[in-house]
């Protein structure tokens, strides 16, 4: 015998798929925030990479955008870094996440912007505009980006100084945690560049890195030697037009777009809008 009213569940909400819990927000202007989720223990991916994340839509369906993701490998949370687009179907919402909240974060990151795709040199840059520094905050945490290059340098443009705090903050944990010192030695200075520009608000630097790159300011400002295939290496991520310039600017310094199947000189990847 059956009983039938204790065999049937009370009707519930249903619940998320690949739902992850925030621990974290922090806002830094009012077009950019990070925040961080709960790591399902079976989710890895290597540093660079980037994966679906969102939140059920209105439809019922869940509505997903591709993030970077800004941790380190080794991190047992997730970090994203985004911009929040007034009208964006996506970020108009997932601005208001609290710590508490959950978002769907989908189990298989992807991405070029990792070192199986580059072939093994001596410096490697990281060129970033706006939110593209996510995958470089991944990176530069990573020991193997300091087991494989001498020197590593970062370079990261937007419109105004208030965008620059996320990647100001990243440098400065980095050169002052114990956490990461044993990464540099006693090199820090050496290992590291860092270099930020702003293009509509006046700064210690001002201009599009790839004008100070072609003009060669950056190389005379961090005395470092120019660009070459023998030794550079090269990530870049940002919009659009600035992915297609800097392209075209390496490309005449003869580096080639390298893939994960493919490992060359340089590899592309655009910062995702909503
Ligand atoms: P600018 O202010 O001169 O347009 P956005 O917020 O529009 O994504 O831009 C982020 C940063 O990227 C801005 O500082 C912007 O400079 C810069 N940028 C836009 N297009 C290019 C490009 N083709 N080359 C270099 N930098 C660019």
């Amino acid at each position: 015998v059956t009983d039938t009213a204790a065999a049937t569940p009370a009707p519930r909400k249903p619940a998320l798929p690949d739902a992850q819990t925030v621990t974290e927000v922090q806002h830094y202007t009012d077009r950019l925030f990070r925040f961080r989720v709960t790591r399902p223990p079976s989710f890895r991916f290597r540093a660079g990479e980037f994966v679906m994340i969102g939140l059920m839509g209105d439809n019922g369906k869940p509505l997903l955008r591709a993030y970077s993701i800004a941790s380190p490998s080794w991190e047992d949370e997730l970090e994203f870094y985004s911009i929040k687009v007034p009208n964006g179907p996506l970020t108009s919402r997932l601005q208001h996440i609290r710590p508490g909240d959950q978002i769907i974060l989908r189990p298989k990151p992807v991405g070029t912007l990792v070192h199986d795709a580059l072939l093994p040199g001596k410096r490697l840059w990281f060129f970033a505009t706006g939110t593209g520094i996510a995958p470089f905050a991944s990176l530069l945490r990573e020991p193997e980006t300091w087991e494989k290059y001498d020197q590593v340098i970062l370079t990261h443009t937007c419109r105004e100084v208030g965008e620059l705090t996320y990647g100001r903050e990243l440098i400065e944990d980095l050169r002052t945690n114990e956490l990461y010192q044993e990464l540099f030695g006693a090199g820090f200075e050496k290992r590291l560049h860092y270099y930020p520009t702003t293009t509509r608000e006046e700064s210690h630097k001002m201009g599009r890195i790839t004008d100070l790159l072609r003009s060669g300011e950056v190389f005379e400002d961090l005395g470092l030697d120019p660009i070459t295939p023998e030794k550079d290496r090269a990530m870049i991520c940002g919009n659009l037009a600035f992915n297609l310039e800097l392209k075209a600017l390496l490309e005449d310094w003869e580096l080639e777009e390298g893939a994960n199947s493919d490992p060359q000189t340089y590899v592309v990847e655009k910062a995702f809008l909503d």
